[in-house]
């Protein structure tokens, strides 16, 4: 007799829980955090400016910065280009909080476009029509990893003379039409957060051609202090720093950077343990009440896959998405949300005025979306069990 799931009386598959995003952590980082830790330097040093050095070598581009969050990264990418008030910044409704609260705290206005259903992303065609006068930027999310189309978002920035900061928590691997996520926008920035591919606890980075951006926003983060403030505690000797703008507290520690550092050694290792787990989920889930993520790409994409989402197909059950994650709990599996859709939060809908109802497909997804673990720590026996404990409760509440 098949299995009878937790949530109907049965018993748990799992008798330990998987945690959703659990991080590899590895002995060369732990070994390096230790390192630090003996020599007593804790704050912005050495190890950041290499990790800075590897990082902007593995995105292809002039310059990265670190910082303690892709939400600052944001922040400061989005105070470095200079907004007018009142200034409108376009992005999608399917991200997660901060890459639209960044825009409200740089003083402009989050302007929401649909995406696309099934790359989930924004695209040109969405953007074009909600561009007006006081449009001056676009932030593309590269959602679940999933490269937006940056040749056609480009070509538009160019037309109206917009500029693109890319938010790439998701996309540190990804690749749009042969050219590396963190080369084209003119600002780029990462996360490090703990779910995320490679990670550093908290942690985010800045990547971009141009070096005015790189210079101000190196001396943003750090107080404001002009440029290499952190030197200041080295056996060089004290030395006068400057204070140049009003400035955060947003710099990386050494700390982070030995966890990132070494991390980013072995990123493509981690993504191909994800890719096998994303064709062995795609195989097994694919005829069940579920729409598994779309494998269509242009020539010269590559995903990055951070997160493995499924559309559930609720017309077809006879449990919404709420009570799947409940029913996956109960198995003792961790699950996640990416994204209710951010016109649907209270905030947003109340200060700007959006309602359900405006962006569908960005409803149709928010309303279905599930995200199951996919991280490379999962061994064999873990995918087999989640394999397991979605079907049994797809096919049990299947209508
Ligand atoms: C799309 C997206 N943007 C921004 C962020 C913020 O990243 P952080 O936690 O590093 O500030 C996240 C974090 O989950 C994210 O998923």
């Amino acid at each position: 007799m098949d299995k009878i799931p937790a949530s109907a009386g049965g018993k748990p598959l799992l008798d330990k829980y998987i945690i959703f995003g659990s991080p590899v952590i590895e002995k060369p980082e732990i070994d390096d955090v230790v390192d630090s830790l003996t020599t007593g330097w804790l704050g912005t040093g050495p190890k950041v400016k290499r990790f800075e050095e590897a990082f902007k070598e593995y995105v292809d581009a002039r310059y990265a910065i670190s910082v303690n969050s892709c939400t600052a990264a944001l922040h400061l990418a989005l105070l470095v280009i200079n907004l007018p008030p009142d200034a409108e910044v376009i992005t999608t409704p399917m991200t997660f909080t901060a890459t639209a609260a960044s825009i409200v705290h740089a003083g402009a206005i989050p302007t929401f476009v649909d995406v696309d259903r099934k790359s989930m992303n924004i695209t040109a065609e969405f953007i074009e029509p909600a561009i007006t006068e006081k449009t001056k930027a676009i932030i593309p999310v590269h959602f679940a990893g999933r490269p937006c189309n940056m040749k056609k978002i480009t070509e538009l920035s160019e037309r109206h003379g917009i500029k693109i900061i890319e938010d790439a928590a998701h996309a540190i691997e990804t690749v749009s039409q042969g050219r590396k996520i963190g080369s084209i926008g003119d600002l780029t920035c990462f996360s490090f957060y703990v779910t995320k591919n490679i990670i550093t606890g908290e942690g985010g980075m800045v990547t971009t051609n141009n070096e005015e951006y790189a210079e101000k926003i190196k001396v943003m983060a750090l107080h404001g202090m002009t440029k290499d403030a952190w030197h200041r505690f080295t056996d060089q000797g004290f030395k006068h720093y400057q204070v140049t703008c009003a400035g955060f507290k947003y710099n990386m520690t050494d700390i982070q950077a030995a966890i990132g550092y070494h991390q980013l050694q072995r990123i493509e290792q981690y993504a191909s343990r994800r890719k096998k787990i994303w064709h062995y989920y795609n195989d097994a889930f694919k005829d069940l009440p579920v729409i598994i993520p779309s494998d269509n790409a242009l020539e010269g994409d590559r995903h990055a896959l951070h997160l493995y989402t499924l559309l559930l197909k609720t017309e077809d059950l006879r449990i919404d998405r709420d009570q799947f994650m409940d029913a996956l709990h109960k198995e003792n599996i961790g699950s996640g949300v990416h994204y209710v859709a951010l016109h649907l939060h209270p905030y947003y809908a109340e200060r700007y005025k959006l309602k359900r109802g405006m962006f569908p497909n960005a409803e149709y997804i928010s309303d279905r979306t599930v995200s199951i673990p996919l991280s490379a720590k999962l061994n064999d026996a873990d995918v087999e069990d989640i394999v397991e404990a979605v079907s049994c409760i797809l096919k049990y509440y299947a209508k």
